[in-house]
């Protein structure tokens, strides 16, 4: 495949003066020009509702600038040329008037990047507003998640976006997909026949995922108690890392045949009947505890909160494939807020040799482990069997490491940040990091199976101490079959 190149575009930023684009996007953005990626010509236009004089908005856009890059990484005249790419209009995005004003600022741009940084709710109104201001053919749309709460809502957003733009110009965002490492999961997969030959049910015995994080709801309580941990973490991040970890080989790079292969995994996610949740799914919620030494609020004791509220800031559970490859491997997911340390981590146990010829009691040390750090601390190790050195030791075992530590081996300055790699495809045109409208659904119909169902039973989250693994529930979850979560603290 020809590397693609980055074309010169308007990026129109919708929701410019939101906490995304003010803490991620115009960041990122401006890394990208730091790093003489951005063709001369690409203007950034800011959109929002705010009227007042466009001076003050952009001045605000350069104060979160210079607060959110690190202070070794803010070069003066590089600020000064990316702020000379900015431009801001006060739009209300419901009133197709006002995209006359925005088809003026793209002039006769070729090409046109509208990034919605709004809610999913406006993005039809939006996509109607720019295709009657004659934009949409040279328009690639960007959505930002949630899509929907549910595959109904889900499939309306969708719905009234394709009206405007095909599937080939809607770039769908889950920005763990933009992450050096969860790319680096393709790589390790399908540049090394190593592991291929050992990527099955004959091989492996489970499969762990968990994304760990030590925030709560960030003063997001409006938007999270609505969503709950599953919707806003399991729904799309953690599932398409099980994809990646889960599909068979795709025939090429392109973007469909990797997403043909990640559907293909959503489809064989065998559904959890409502009575089987209680034994294959956890849900908690934090109470007050302590994280790394400082006292946190519980999640009912949030700024704002419901004290009334049962949505989970936990889940764990134990999700089946059903195809040849992975029969009667669980795969078993967990995330949750509030955890003891930011972690997300893949670890892949392969079955013990078949025949076992060392002393019994050594025996539960056996088994590889492949361990992927997505993050912090970057790096994949692999847990090797050996004899421990020394006359007196007999054929005494020990697991170690076989370690590669991704900034170290690699010296590399800094790891970007997943927002500046999705932009960049966008405006490559390559959607191979983005999801599809299959994907997304597929995963809302999995995720509304298991809402369904506990909605059904109707029992409340489990609470945990904030600061904990979650509730113990979790721990038993993944003992019921003689195992434990790989906790390397
Ligand atoms: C977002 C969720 O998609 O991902 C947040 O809405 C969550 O609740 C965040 O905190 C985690 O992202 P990261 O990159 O910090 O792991």
């Amino acid at each position: 495949m020809t590397p693609l190149s980055v074309e010169p575009c308007t990026l129109a930023l919708f929701g410019a003066l939101g906490d995304l684009a003010l803490r991620k996007l115009f960041p990122a953005l401006y890394q990208l020009d730091r790093a003489g990626l951005l063709p001369a010509d690409t203007r950034i236009l800011g959109l929002a509702r705010d009227g007042g004089e466009p001076a003050s908005h952009l001045a605000l856009i350069a104060e979160h600038l210079r607060r959110h890059v690190a202070e070794r990484e803010l070069e003066e005249s590089v600020l000064q040329r990316f702020l000379a790419r900015l431009d801001y209009l006060s739009m209300e995005f419901g009133r197709r008037e006002d995209y006359a004003a925005l088809a003026d600022k793209a002039g006769q741009a070729e090409r046109i990047v509208a990034f919605f940084a709004t809610p999913a709710s406006v993005y039809g109104a939006i996509c109607a507003g720019l295709a009657e201001a004659g934009l949409a053919e040279r328009t690639r749309v960007v959505l930002e998640k949630p899509i929907g709460h549910d595959l109904g809502s889900s499939r309306e957003v969708n719905d009234a976006v394709a009206r405007f733009f095909p599937e080939d110009r809607t770039y769908r965002i889950d920005h763990y997909l933009g992450k050096d490492t969860v790319q680096n999961l393709i790589a390790l997969r399908f540049a090394n026949s190593l592991f291929e030959t050992q990527w099955n049910q004959n091989h492996i015995s489970h499969v762990e995922i968990t994304v760990a994080e030590t925030v709560g709801i960030e003063g997001r309580w409006g938007y999270f108690d609505q969503a709950g941990q599953l919707r806003d973490m399991i729904q799309n991040h953690l599932l398409q890392l099980l994809c990646l970890i889960a599909m068979d080989p795709p025939s090429d790079l392109s973007a469909d045949s990797i997403r043909d292969e990640k559907v293909k995994v959503l489809k064989a996610l065998a559904p959890i009947a409502p009575e089987h949740l209680g034994q294959q799914l956890v849900r908690g919620q934090y109470v007050a505890g302590s994280i790394l030494g400082r006292q946190v609020p519980g999640y009912l004791e949030e700024e704002n909160s419901n004290t009334q509220s049962d949505t989970e800031t936990f889940v764990a559970l134990r999700a089946e494939i059903c195809n040849w490859r992975w029969a009667g491997v669980p795969f078993y997911l967990r995330t949750g807020k509030r955890m003891p340390q930011k972690l997300s981590q893949i670890v892949i146990h392969f079955k013990a040799p078949p025949h076992y010829i060392f002393a019994p009691e050594q025996r539960q040390l056996i088994g590889n482990k492949l361990i992927i750090r997505l993050q912090p601390q970057e790096g994949i190790s692999l847990l090797v069997m050996t004899k421990d050195q020394g006359l007196d030791k007999g054929m005494q075992l020990r697991s170690g490491p076989l370690q590669l530590n991704f900034s170290e081996t690699y010296k590399s300055p800094r790891i970007p940040d997943a927002y500046e790699r999705l932009l960049l495809e966008v405006m490559k045109g390559n959607q191979n990091l983005f999801v599809r409208k299959d994907e997304i659904e597929y995963a809302w119909k999995w995720c509304d199976q298991l809402i369904d169902g506990w909605q059904r039973v109707g029992a409340p989250p489990k609470p945990y101490a904030a600061g904990s693994w979650g509730p113990a529930a979790s721990i038993a979850l993944i003992s019921r079959d003689g195992r434990s979560w790989y906790d390397d603290l």
